[in-house]
């Protein structure tokens, strides 16, 4: 790796403040304090963070990145006419990644290349799991050059599926498919 410091680990509790904070700085969008909460605590997301073990006392241990997800069913999921269906398999799931950042003076180094492969490896791991799905607001270059990059297929265009501000904005969904979708 670019950075032989930067450690990835689950989000805690004690993350609540700065994992707030950056989602405040690098999103046009709000997210509501419950969020965060089952965030940190692990309630129905799952979550990685990045942190650099370079930094100073106090601050080796402090998020510099993140990526949250949650388990969505592929059948109750909007892209449920994209999964070939196996009917041994059980009940079939996908990873649905709410949110995904990386501090602007840590950027370009990989992490975020790197969030996203721990996620896809977590998905890779469980059999009942088809892909990993997300939205991304259709001016984002970095993060749509980031997916296409990291093999993800973009399935769909979203009119107006964004409101910022009393304005619309489009949106991309892009899926990595996983075992055998
Ligand atoms: N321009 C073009 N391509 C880029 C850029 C950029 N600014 N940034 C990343 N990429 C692409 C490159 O292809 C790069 O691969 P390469 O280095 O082999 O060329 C690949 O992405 C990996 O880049 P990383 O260094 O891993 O990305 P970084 O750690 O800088 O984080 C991120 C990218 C997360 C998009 C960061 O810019 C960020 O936090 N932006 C603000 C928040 C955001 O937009 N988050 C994603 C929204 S979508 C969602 O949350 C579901």
């Amino acid at each position: 790796s670019l950075c032989p410091s930067i450690y990835y680990r689950p989000i805690k509790p004690n993350d609540l403040d700065r994992l707030e904070q950056i989602h405040r700085d690098i999103f046009p969008i709000k997210y509501e304090s419950e969020f965060f909460q089952s965030v940190v605590n692990g309630v129905d997301i799952i979550s990685w963070a990045a942190v650099d073990r370079s930094r100073p006392d106090g601050h080796c241990d402090e998020l510099i990145g993140f990526v949250t997800a949650k388990f969505v069913l592929a059948k109750d999921s909007e892209i449920d006419d994209l999964i070939h269906y196996d009917s041994s398999k059980g009940e079939e799931t996908l990873i649905y990644i709410l949110t995904l950042g990386v501090v602007e003076t840590y950027r370009n180094r990989g992490i975020a290349r790197s969030l996203i492969s721990e996620v896809i490896k977590y998905a890779s791991g469980l059999s009942v799991c088809r892909g990993v799905y997300l939205h991304v607001i259709a001016h984002n270059n970095a993060a749509i050059c980031l997916y296409k990059r990291l093999m993800f297929r973009c399935v769909r265009r979203l009119h107006g599926f964004y409101l910022i501000k009393r304005q619309h904005f489009d949106a991309f969904l892009f899926v990595y498919f996983i075992n055998g979708s």
